[in-house]
């Protein structure tokens, strides 16, 4: 397969959705055609499961939580992201398999390994060219959701050791992947962070 495919991780307010979107701005003034999506949701099937994993009201178990992401995954990658991949695009995505390994098997306690193959499956194997990890400390994150007030989805709701394991994962997952994986220091300016993913884009798509 071609195309290049891009994931931007990190914690809830680590703001990934802005450096997503500058990324595809300064792509598409390079004449690239660009690919922007997300999970969960990008497709239409996504966002009804969007709706039922981040605002249903009553409990969900674990593992039906890992399942109903792990089936946003399957069908928006075969149905979307292969697609464009296929066709030569760059793929630029707000979260994909490493938000489960983090959220369902490190912060639901799952296991990371059974949740990275259960992704894997989904997925039929894709994994990203490069993974943009936005790393936060919790108190900055928490300050950040506190302040754009909104009402907290379910998983957002969580405590704070929640919120600790899914970052400590994410961080294990960036020093096991060194190769694939970006680090940036998400309170550095916004203009210094984007520079420093447009700089490791540029050498990724030489
Ligand atoms: P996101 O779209 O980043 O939320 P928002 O638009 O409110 O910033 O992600 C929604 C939530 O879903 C987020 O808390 C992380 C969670 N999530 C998982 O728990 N597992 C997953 O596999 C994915 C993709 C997201």
């Amino acid at each position: 397969m071609s195309g290049y495919f891009i994931t931007f991780e990190g914690g809830d307010g680590s703001g990934k959705s802005t450096q997503a979107a500058r990324l595809t701005d300064w792509l598409l003034e390079q004449g690239y055609i660009v690919l922007r999506s997300r999970e969960p949701g990008g497709t239409d099937l996504g966002n009804e499961i969007r709706e039922i994993v981040l605002h249903h009201r009553g409990d969900i178990a674990p593992r039906a939580e890992a399942l109903l992401y792990a089936a946003d995954r399957a069908h928006h990658i075969a149905t979307k992201v292969r697609p464009a991949l296929a066709r030569n695009e760059i793929v630029i995505q707000d979260r994909y398999l490493d938000s489960s390994v983090a959220y369902q098997g490190a912060g639901r306690v799952l296991g990371a390994a059974e949740v990275r193959d259960l992704s894997l499956w989904a997925a039929e194997g894709l994994l990203p060219d490069l993974t943009i990890l936005l790393d936060l400390d919790e108190t900055t994150a928490r300050e950040r959701l506190d302040a754009a007030n909104k009402r907290f989805d379910r998983l957002e709701a969580e405590k704070s050791e929640f919120h600790g394991r899914v970052r400590q994962a994410f961080l294990e997952l960036a020093s096991a992947e060194p190769d694939r994986f970006l680090v940036v220091e998400a309170t550095a300016p916004v203009e210094s962070i984007a520079e420093t993913i447009r700089h490791r884009v540029t050498s990724l798509l030489q």
